[in-house]
């Protein structure tokens, strides 16, 4: 096998009170790469379409992901990687995550997959970096793992995949403005009230809980952020109205996806998040800020060989 097209998807991090250890994996939105083993040495992006992005591969988060897995697999050939773009950048839905999952994961299919999905997500998560300044891989290892993951530890890299309810819709909106990761970061409080702490961590926990036994109420009543939304949620026009709307409309709950503008809900059902979507699609339609929305399952799965 010379060459290989995948989908790399788009995800949602944080969600909620996970700040930089929880994120799950949507299966309608994502990338599509072809990755192509050649005998020019190195990576060299060849084509990228949807989106202005650079083409050397020191400055694309696809390349600095891949020359990342070169350096340690040293193979005497090298890789073109063609990206088509459909997850803008500065979404909040994990696109350089997409980028970056997408190079590391083809590669090591064409090279008879020496590498493990832990091992993936450590490669990857040196591309992810060039977004954000900054190294985690809460939108990574969803990509790579499929369905709920938890970073357990960055140094040493350790992932636990946690179980996804059969039920689980996810909505997301994505007004169109554009938020730098690395400046929605840069507000952050470097300290945080002990209470705060507390209640943030017995979310986690009992989130975590929720999956494991698809306790959709549970579920519902962890999915709260004491300590990053408050400081972002006023970057993000008509963010209160937005989570209000889909609350009362149903939604388990509702937060900022990673750091922003996208918006996401999780419900109960296609039905209610279909319910959700429209009743957030009326609030923003009342704007002048164009949007669009995303109905998606939990996809378990992660990134895929298409063909
Ligand atoms: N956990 C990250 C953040 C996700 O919220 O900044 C975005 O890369």
């Amino acid at each position: 096998m010379n060459d290989i097209k995948i989908f790399s998807p788009a995800t949602v991090a944080n969600v909620s009170c996970g700040f930089d250890v929880l994120g799950f994996c949507l299966d309608s939105i994502g990338d599509t790469m072809v990755i192509r083993k050649t005998e020019r040495r190195g990576i060299h992006i060849t084509k990228i379409e949807g989106h202005d992005l650079p083409f050397e591969a020191e400055k694309n988060v696809a390349g600095v992901s891949a020359l990342a897995m070169m350096a340690a697999a040293k193979p005497d050939f090298g890789f073109e990687i063609e990206i088509y773009k459909n997850i803008k950048p500065g979404s909040g839905i994990g696109s350089s995550s997409a980028s970056a999952v997408g190079s590391v994961f083809g590669i090591n299919e064409l090279l008879g997959k020496p590498y493990d999905k832990t091992q993936l997500t450590y490669f990857a998560m040196k591309g992810e970096a060039l977004a954000s300044q900054c190294e985690h891989a809460d939108n990574i290892a969803p990509a790579i793992f499929g369905g709920f993951t938890l970073v357990k530890s960055v140094e040493p890299l350790e992932i636990i995949q946690l179980p996804t309810p059969n039920d689980l819709f996810a909505v997301i909106i994505h007004p169109q403005i554009e938020i730098k990761t690395s400046e929605s970061r840069a507000l952050l409080p470097k300290q945080i009230p002990l209470q705060d702490a507390i209640t943030q961590w017995s979310n986690v926990g009992s989130l975590v809980h929720a999956l494991h036994t698809s306790d959709y109420d549970l579920l519902s009543r962890s999915l709260i952020d004491v300590v990053v939304e408050p400081h972002r949620s006023a970057l993000i026009p008509h963010f209160d109205a937005a989570r209000q709307t889909a609350l009362a409309n149903g939604a388990l709950g509702c937060g900022i996806s990673g750091s922003g503008p996208s918006i996401f809900s999780l419900c109960y059902g296609n039905n209610n998040a279909e319910k959700v979507a429209q009743a957030i699609t009326t609030i923003y339609a009342e704007t002048n800020i164009p949007f669009e929305v995303y109905i998606s399952k939990i996809n378990t799965n992660g990134i895929k060989i298409v063909e």
